[in-house]
This record gives C-alpha cells, sequence and structure tokens, in this order.
C-alpha cells in the first residue's frame, strides 16, 4: 500500500461500513515501516479490491485490519492476503514466535467464518469492545511458521 491508495482504502472502508479509520490512521501505518505491513490487492485494471494491514510486535503479530471490496467477496481476496502475512511472518520473525492475533466483533459472522476456516482459534473475549458495545472476540493463530 501506497499513500496514493489511501483513498481508494477508505472507500472500501465506507463501502462496508465498517473501522473508522481516518487518511492519518492509514498514513501512519504505511510509514511506520519498520513494524507495519500494509498490502492490497487489485483487480487486473489496478484498482483496489482488498487491503490488510499488521502490526509486527516483536514476537507477535496483530492482524488490524483486512478488508474486502463486497462485489469481490468470496474468492479467495482475504486468504491470498492473508497467505502473504503469514509468508513475510515466517521471514521477517526471528524470536520464538508467539502468534498472529486479531479482534473480531462476536457479531460479524462472514469474519469468524473466514478466521475459524483459516485456523483462528478463540483466547478469549473483550466485554463492550466497540463503540456500539458490542463484544470482541480474541482470537490467535499459532502455526503459522
Ligand atoms: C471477512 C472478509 C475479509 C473475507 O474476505 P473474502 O475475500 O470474501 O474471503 P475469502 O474468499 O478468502 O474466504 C472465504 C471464506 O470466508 C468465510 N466467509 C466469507 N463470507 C462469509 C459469509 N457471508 N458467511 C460465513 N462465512 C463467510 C467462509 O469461510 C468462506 O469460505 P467458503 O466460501 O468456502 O465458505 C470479507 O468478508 C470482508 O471484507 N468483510 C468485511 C470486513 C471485515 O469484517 N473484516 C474483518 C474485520 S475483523
Amino acid at each position: 500500500m501506497i499513500i496514493g491508495d489511501i483513498e481508494q482504502a477508505l472507500a472500501i472502508q465506507s463501502e462496508l461500513k465498517l473501522q473508522n479509520w481516518s487518511y492519518k490512521n492509514f498514513l501512519a501505518e504505511i510509514n511506520a515501516t519498520k513494524s507495519s505491513l500494509c498490502w492490497v490487492a487489485e483487480d487486473f485494471f489496478g484498482r483496489i479490491i482488498g487491503y490488510m494491514i499488521a502490526q509486527i510486535q516483536y514476537d507477535q503479530v496483530e492482524l488490524l485490519s483486512i478488508m474486502v471490496k463486497p462485489s469481490f467477496q468470496r474468492r479467495g481476496v482475504a486468504f491470498a492476503l492473508l497467505k502473504k502475512l503469514e509468508k513475510m511472518v515466517s521471514l521477517l520473525v526471528t524470536h520464538p514466535f508467539q502468534g498472529l492475533y486479531l479482534e473480531v466483533s462476536v457479531l460479524n459472522q462472514k469474519a469468524l467464518g473466514f478466521y475459524k476456516k483459516n485456523g483462528f482459534v478463540k483466547m478469549g473475549m473483550r466485554k463492550n469492545y466497540y463503540a456500539q458495545g458490542d463484544h470482541a472476540l480474541l482470537m490467535v493463530k499459532k502455526d503459522v511458521l
């Protein structure tokens, strides 16, 4: 992901009505080149159809955002982004790896289905984690190496 991609990422975020990152939030992650991994998926014409943002935190990685444009969902786009992240984790994290972590709303059936299918397991719950009061599941995938 480059700075010029932010407007398209914001448009996908609005279409999905999930998360509320500002332009500055994206910019901060793109500029944090030593700790953040930010990628986009593009269609044949170079238009952004999805993106993923993760942070390396010493011996673990937190998946902050994975979003796919509705018209391109269920075609393996998020799977491709996740596989790329797992590959990079295996190359970059040199300490004993603790896992790939994320939080997801207990109400987000699509994401829960995706994470379960891809080997994430529940490790806890954060009550009233989101602004609307929804609970978050804390999930982890440890066997990515
Ligand atoms: C979750 C999300 C990233 C998945 O992206 P995707 O590109 O459609 O996922 P893939 O095609 O790689 O994987 C598809 C798998 O995800 C799960 N999935 C996708 N849509 C689903 C749905 N509506 N209900 C249940 N599971 C679903 C299934 O396991 C599916 O496999 P299947 O088609 O064999 O049943 C996408 O739905 C999305 O952008 N959702 C909104 C943003 C979001 O919730 N992000 C996560 C925040 S924590």
